[in-house]
């Protein structure tokens, strides 16, 4: 058992240091935000993910896991400290490190015994050793200190699960002595023979983005089949299930939609592709994945309004799905934000729905009529656009749908709905490259 600071109690966090405290290490969970640290620490778990309350509560009861604003106290104390503190979009597409640099100088300065920095956060290659000299300018030689590349890989929606059973866990370092220790902190994944990718630190560092990065080409891949099977009578669905069967393929990420978002895909890829230029090197590839997502996205509003007849002018849409993808209420960078400025352009009135997203997204759109059910939100509306693949969409009454809108169109954007149930209702509708069931 290690005592372990998580300095960031965000998505990454949050999940890494309930999980990190149900692994047995005594965790304290930092931020600088007042409010969020004591919303948490009276139990309201500040954004939605599955199974996330139990497992802090659960935590919090045996004393493993608690929660600060004093960041310095609890670095001194601790024998780990791990750095998720955000790693926002700067200019030009490269990583801004300033919560990263501010995270490094609060460790040096209560460097006050052997410890090890490890980074969550996802950091251009080469931050390693920037931190390593942040801490040293400001520990000024006290102690000793190692640093470890130890990027995450959790998938909002999947957070828990993907971190207490991940499908590996990258380490990257050059201290064997730092090794030893982040082993007894991931005691239970050595113990269950989770793979593990013991490297150095620029590799680690590479890795997380070059995984971010492959998923991202591979989502603007399939979208432009799609839209090729739009054009040409081929089925989407079909081709990529044949795809799959290839086991050099694999079948996941291959579904056509609205464009990927989040907050990893769209800046991880640009800073990627900022880090990689500035050695003189051309990712000409992911370069062009990010243009085909900026496309997918006016693509989406190419085909409502074609679906519409060119005649979305003040006409009342339904947005069922906010959030970037389902079982989150995440909506950074969500297909759907240049959506619904696209349809408060054109005058419209809209009506939105999600399960879990409606707050988040009226902090951005705080003039769109947010409804508490799809039923709600279909009612006398001239079209509906289908966004985030929730279940709950997959399996509505479209018959009953039908009946409360005021014209049968309907854009599935995530392709969820049979369109030969769509066909039976009456419904004039468009999906993503399946023009050949349509
Ligand atoms: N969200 C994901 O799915 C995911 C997955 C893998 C990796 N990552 C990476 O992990 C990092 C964190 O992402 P997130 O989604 O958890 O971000 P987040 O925005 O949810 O949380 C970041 C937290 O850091 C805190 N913070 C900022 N500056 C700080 C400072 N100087 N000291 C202490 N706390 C500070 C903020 O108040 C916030 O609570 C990013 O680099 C991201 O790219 C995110």
């Amino acid at each position: 058992m290690k005592k372990i600071t998580i300095i960031g109690t965000g998505y990454v966090g949050l999940v890494s240091g309930a999980g990190l405290a149900d692994f047995g290490n005594e965790v304290v969970c930092v931020d600088i935000n007042k409010e969020k640290v004591s919303q948490i620490e009276d139990g309201i778990i500040p954004f939605y993910e599955p199974g996330l309350n139990e497992l802090v509560a659960r935590n919090v009861e045996t004393g493993r896991l608690s929660f600060s604003t004093n960041i310095g106290e609890s670095v001194q104390e601790s024998e780990a400290v791990f750095i998720a503190v955000w790693t926002p979009m700067g200019n030009d597409g490269e990583a801004d490190l300033s919560a990263v640099e501010d995270a490094g100088r609060v460790i040096g300065q209560n460097l006050t015994d052997y410890k090890v920095v490890a980074t969550k956060s996802t950091v251009p290659i080469g931050t390693g050793e920037f931190i390593r000299s942040i801490i040293r300018e400001n520990s000024k030689g006290r102690a000793e200190f190692d640093i470890i590349s130890n990027p995450e890989f959790l998938r909002e929606g999947a957070a828990v699960s993907d971190f207490m059973i991940p499908n590996r866990v990258v380490i990257g370092t050059d201290s064997e002595r730092a090794l030893a220790l982040i082993k007894e902190v991931y005691r239970p994944l050595f113990i269950n023979e989770t793979p593990m990718v013991i490297t150095n630190i620029q590799t680690a560092e590479t890795i997380k983005y070059a995984s971010n990065a492959f998923l991202a080409v591979k989502i603007s891949y399939v979208n432009e089949l799609a839209n090729l099977c739009d054009e040409n009578g081929a089925d989407i669905h079909t081709v990529t299930r044949a795809m799959a069967l290839d086991g050099r393929i694999s079948s996941k990420f291959l579904h056509p939609g609205p464009g990927y978002g989040g907050s990893c895909f769209p800046k991880d890829t640009k800073a990627l592709v900022h880090q990689a230029k500035e050695r003189g090197v051309n990712l000409e590839v992911v370069k062009a994945a990010i243009r085909a997502n900026e496309f997918q996205k006016s693509r989406v509003t190419e085909k409502l309004e074609r679906l519409m007849k060119n005649d979305l002018d003040n006409k009342t849409i339904a947005v069922l799905g906010l959030a970037f993808k389902a079982n989150t209420d995440d909506v950074r960078e969500s297909p759907v934000i240049p959506l619904l400025t696209f349809l408060a352009e054109k005058g419209c009135n809209v009506r939105a729905y999600d399960p879990k997203a409606n707050k988040n997204m009226a902090k951005l759109f705080p003039d769109v009529n947010y409804c508490s059910s799809i039923e709600e939100a279909v009612k006398g509306v001239d079209a509906a656009v289908v966004m985030t693949e929730w279940h709950e969409f997959r399996g509505m009454d479209l018959a009953r749908v039908g009946e409360l809108m005021n014209e049968k169109v309907l854009f599935d954007a995530r392709n969820l709905l049979s369109p030969n149930e769509l066909n039976r209702i009456g419904f004039r509708f468009e999906n993503i490259g399946r023009s050949s069931v349509r």
